[in-house]
């Protein structure tokens, strides 16, 4: 399979960023990115480039994957067709705001894809969505020294024009339905995910988690999501700063509001798919 680097660069040079969002948020230069046919996981080859000694920010691609790295010990399929990405960060943050780089990578990109005619939402906490299903997801993995997080690798699957299991939707079938194609190529892709995974963590370190979650928020698809929480029904009203997703439970008599971190709850998908894609 073919990669031209120079799209990929003039698409990352041509995004208008002031489009996106008010503040300036200096990321002019493309991310230096390896291009490889098949290879086991891009989050895995990154670290090794890493640790050959090579400087972040930089990412890599792959064209499949044959131990594609997903969430809670999930593999993810890796298919030729899907956009395979990992982009390593240096990073100089606390811990316990490890949260802080999955909501704002995830709003990155998220934000930076509506840009091209698609309403992508996020499921809690970065599963990106695009008609009520799942169009990608992000996998982070971190390497700390004492009480900081010092790198990261931010691994990112989106479907592009790989087949996808039920509830997935691939960017191509959406474009074909609307009958519009504001992302015509891999390459276009790759520089839109990788753009939106720089601005998502620049923008967060320029105005701090109290405004990046304010913008979180206005893309969050789950606010207002039905859910049954150790057999109490319950409703999704927010997500607080650490990253918690905010629960109201009722039971007779009493609402209760309780805060829950990831794995202790998985939202579904909603019980009514449009059924055009
Ligand atoms: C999820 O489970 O939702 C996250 C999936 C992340 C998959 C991507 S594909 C590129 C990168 N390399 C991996 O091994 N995993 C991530």
């Amino acid at each position: 399979m073919n990669f031209n680097l120079n799209t990929y660069q003039q698409t990352w040079q041509q995004i208008n960023q002031s489009k996106i969002i008010t503040h300036q948020i200096d990321i002019k230069q493309p991310i230096a990115l390896s291009i490889f046919d098949c290879i086991p996981s891009t989050n895995t080859k990154l670290w090794e480039l890493i640790d050959r000694g090579l400087k972040c920010p930089l990412g890599g691609i792959a064209f499949s994957q044959t131990a594609g790295k997903g969430q809670w010990g999930h593999s993810w399929i890796s298919v030729a067709g899907g956009l395979y990405l990992s982009v390593g960060l240096d990073l100089d943050l606390e811990i316990n705001n490890y949260p802080h780089l999955v909501m704002a990578t995830a709003w990155g990109v998220g934000t930076t894809l509506r840009h091209y005619q698609l309403p992508v939402t996020i499921k809690w906490s970065n599963d990106l969505m695009l008609n009520q299903r799942k169009l990608g997801g992000i996998k982070i993995e971190t390497r700390n020294n004492h009480n900081k997080l010092v790198q990261a690798v931010v691994g990112i699957g989106i479907n592009w024009q790989n087949s996808v299991p039920e509830l997935g939707i691939n960017l191509q079938s959406y474009y074909q339905a609307k009958n519009i194609q504001a992302i015509s190529s891999l390459e276009e892709l790759t520089a839109i995910a990788t753009y939106g995974i720089l601005l998502g963590y620049e923008y967060y370190l320029t105005v701090g988690i109290d405004q990046l979650l304010d913008k979180y928020l206005e893309i969050l698809a789950s606010l207002g999501q039905q859910v049954d929480f150790n057999g109490c029904a319950g409703e999704v009203v927010g997500v607080t700063t650490e990253g918690k997703l905010k629960l109201k439970l009722r039971s007779p008599g009493a609402t209760t509001e309780i805060a829950l971190s990831p794995g202790q709850i998985s939202l579904g998908y909603s019980s009514s798919l449009p059924k055009d894609i």
